[in-house]
């Protein structure tokens, strides 16, 4: 009896009706505004924004460059992004503020003269990096969108970099594990060749004053003034070829996001040159026809046509995507209601379908790497999803002391070789070579979830190529299987991309005989150590139009709001 009426309280406070299945929150709940990152400094900087009246976009811009000093491995002024968008009015957009390769990238300039791809040439040199896109991107969002004057949301993440950041014990560790690739890349006395521990206090003074210019000069600092200046002498130095009119000809492009309907839902994601949203719309469409709910979450039945579905999603990207401006792209034949239907006409319980059987190629092992989602609503209700990177942690791992940051390695994103792979295991083809200021294509998927007709949650993710599986099973993992927003986003998730043909597990989260199972069906399984498969920012609307924060336990991510 207590139990019903503690129940029925509860129900009353959430604004359900009696009938409906509900699921508690276990996340950060506040009532009205929220930032979900990847560090505390950031999120709290973007709500602080907001308390003073500012909206989603500018928390965006704010939370984007605390982020730039607060989690340097991927928070970035020297990478790009994507945002996603939804205005409380209902209006949805996306923004690319992805990296161009620089005019003098040509198709091989990663093969040595026998037509092998160099190790390293596309990540650890100054050619693997990309024209940054973030400073173009912020200052896009502002002259759209934003309410604030620039200088007043520059202001507290100036201090934070003039402050310091503590460090944490999870930085501390990615620290001492990059610090001899630090050194190798920038001598000994660089500030990140240092040794740090946790509880330590960095200070990033030359990044403050980068980020003075540019509140007091504008977009123009970046790409035409003195820190354009300087970044190309620096790069050149280190060998690179990008040069000033490389910087003076970027700009972020506004796109049309990918929408689609999945059941009541209605997604919005990203577009090409991401295939985040493409591949989310083919995988969750050729997975809508099943029961999935009563299949249960990560049951066999569950994981084997999750996986198939991604088997044929990835196959598809691998082949068809790349940069919009430079290659047709089949998008509405790609998801194509009777395509995806012929797609899984092939798929059966019964037995594991095979990579070699959907498509060809060949592929190498992959590890986890760094980029980082934030999640923002507004008190307004207009929310932001935005995903960021210099691609692996810390980039290039150059970094330009003079102006503070690291440079990306986004390079490496575009295909260098047909069929072979990249950092992430992803192999391409011509959509996806390299070309004069073309973008490379991303697996990024800043996403934004509506329920009947109004805003359901804001999600997104690092993790490469596993970006858009995460993504897939965070909002599986609420609406078709009844979690929180926090427990959508700490339930162990494992990942399938056609090549290698192998469901990558998160270690120590499956049982034994799930995986036994799995594997006489004929799945490979890959159950490797330390494997982490990406990490959730994301916020959901609970039924009561209060906020639930998921603010994933795999990092220092944090909720904040109020
Ligand atoms: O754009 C992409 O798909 C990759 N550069 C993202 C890299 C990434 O997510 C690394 N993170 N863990």
């Amino acid at each position: 009896m207590m139990k019903k009426i503690i129940l029925l309280l509860f129900l009353a406070i959430l604004g359900c009706k009696s009938n409906e299945k509900v699921t508690l929150p276990t996340g950060l709940v506040t009532d009205k505004a929220m930032v979900v990152s990847a560090r505390e400094e950031a999120s709290s900087i973007g709500v602080e924004l907001m308390k003073k009246g500012g909206n989603a976009f500018d928390a965006m811009v704010a939370t984007e460059l605390a982020l730039a000093v607060s989690y340097p491995q991927a928070g970035n002024i020297g990478g790009g992004g994507f945002m996603v968008y939804r205005k409380a009015n209902g209006e949805t957009g996306a923004l690319d503020y992805r990296e161009k390769a620089p005019l003098a990238a040509t198709k091989d300039m990663f093969l040595d003269k026998d037509g092998n791809v160099i190790e390293g040439k596309s990540t650890a040199t100054a050619l693997a990096s990309g024209v940054p896109g973030t400073i173009a991107g912020i200052f896009e969002v502002h002259k759209k969108f934003g309410s604030l004057p620039i200088s007043e949301i520059l202001a507290p993440v100036i201090a934070l970099a003039q402050r310091g950041v503590i460090v944490t014990q999870q930085q501390a560790q990615s620290l001492a594990e990059y610090k001899t690739a630090f050194i190798k890349a920038n001598g000994t006395n660089s500030l990140f060749s240092a040794a740090y521990k946790a509880g330590d206090t960095i200070k990033y003074p030359a990044l403050a004053n980068t980020l003075k210019r540019i509140a007091q000069n504008g977009r123009d600092e970046f790409y035409k003034g003195e820190t354009a200046q300087k970044l190309i002498a620096f790069l050149s130095k280190k060998g690179g070829t990008m040069t000033l009119e490389d910087l003076n000809k970027y700009q972020a492009k506004w796109r049309t996001p990918i929408t689609f309907q999945y059941k009541d839902l209605k997604i919005t994601s990203m577009s090409p040159p991401s295939s985040g949203g493409i591949c989310l719309n083919q995988i969750m469409k050729m997975i809508e026809p099943y029961n999935l709910s009563e299949m249960g979450h990560n049951s066999q039945k569950a994981i084997q046509l999750i996986t198939e579905a991604e088997r044929r999603a990835y196959a598809d990207r691998n082949y068809f995507l790349g940069d919009p401006d430079f290659v047709k792209l089949p998008l509405k034949e790609l998801v194509d209601p009777s395509y995806l239907k012929k797609r899984m006409s092939n798929f059966s319980f019964d037995k594991a379908s095979k990579s070699s059987d959907i498509a060809n190629g060949e592929i190498k092992g992959y590890e986890s790497k760094q980029t980082t989602h934030y999640s923002i609503v507004d008190a307004a209700g207009n929310a932001v999803s935005v995903t960021t990177t210099l691609n692996d942690n810390y980039g290039s791992k150059i970094y330009c002391d003079e102006l503070g940051f690291f440079l990306n390695n986004q390079m490496d994103d575009f295909s260098a070789k047909p069929g072979v792979p990249n950092l992430y295991g992803l192999t391409g083809t011509k959509a996806n070579s390299i070309a004069p200021e073309k973008r490379m294509l991303s697996s990024m998927t800043p996403t934004i979830v509506e329920k009947n007709g109004k805003l359901f949650m804001v999600v997104g993710t690092p993790g490469g190529s596993t970006i858009i599986t995460s993504v897939l099973q965070t909002i599986f993992n609420v609406y078709e299987f009844n979690m929180s927003m926090q427990e959508a986003v700490d339930a162990p998730r494992f990942h399938h991309q056609w090549l290698p043909d192998e469901i990558t597990f998160e270690p120590s989260s499956f049982a034994k005989d799930l995986l036994e199972n799995l594997n006489k069906k004929g799945y490979h399984i890959n159950e490797k150590n330390n494997q982490i498969i990406g990490q959730v920012d994301a916020i959901l609307v609970l039924p009561n139009g209060k906020l639930e924060g998921g603010a994933d336990k795999r990092g220092d991510n944090k909720s904040v709001g109020f």
